[in-house]
């Protein structure tokens, strides 16, 4: 059974959602430990409940020194024999070392490379969608490296904006998206069904 470590710090509504697609079995997967950059958040809520180990590495207090912070993270997840690290609404900056090189997921809530990069997190990004005015947003999944939001594209999928959309209404379409869109993608990590070409990844499709 492949291991994930689920990086997050927030809500947790992508960590609740992999962990149903996991017990409806649509994927053949566990997840071994959720690691949370703020503590109080509802997503170690849902960690506990569903009596997954969780740990908080605060970034309020490694902001100076994200290599220590990096390498916290990343000493739990070698603990966890982690086969994939996923993350879900994680809001800070992790190193990501040579050994999880195209092993790191994130969703961005947009197509990159719109409305994407430090401090585009959350509503920020569908506000900025819908003043500059663009018909089509999406979401996208990618491979984390170094730089905010942008290793290699594995998936992208449009949404249309609509003339009367809030940040709110528009946020909900989206995610309704991400909740298909995410554990598709990561099935299809775990089973090694992509091939990688310089920053160009190709999907074996079903
Ligand atoms: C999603 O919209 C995703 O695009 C972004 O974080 C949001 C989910 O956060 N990466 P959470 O899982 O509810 O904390």
């Amino acid at each position: 059974m492949k291991k994930i470590g689920f990086l997050l710090s927030g809500s947790g509504s992508t960590l609740k959602n992999l962990i149903q697609k996991i017990n409806e079995k649509y994927l053949e997967a566990q997840i071994s430990v959720v690691i949370s950059s703020k503590s109080n958040v509802y997503g170690l809520k849902i960690a506990e409940e569903n009596n997954i180990p969780c740990f908080v590495v605060e970034y309020s207090e490694h902001k100076k020194d994200l290599d220590e912070y990096s390498k916290k993270i990343t000493e739990i997840l070698k603990k966890y024999n982690v086969d994939l690290v996923v993350m879900g609404g994680f809001m800070s900056f992790y190193k990501v070392p040579e050994i999880y090189t195209n092993k790191v997921l994130n969703i961005h809530p947009a197509l990159i490379p719109s409305f994407c990069g430090k401090g585009m997190y959350g509503l920020k990004v569908h506000k900025a969608v819908i003043e500059y005015g663009v018909k089509i947003t999406g979401c996208t999944v990618h491979f984390v490296d170094n730089e905010y939001d942008h290793g290699p594209i594995i998936y992208q999928e449009a949404i249309r904006v609509l003339d009367n959309d809030t940040p709110e209404s528009l946020a909900e379409r989206v995610k309704e998206v991400e909740k298909r869109v995410y554990p598709y993608v990561i099935k299809k990590i775990l089973e090694n069904k992509f091939r990688i070409i310089n920053r160009k990844v190709f999907l074996e499709e079903d």
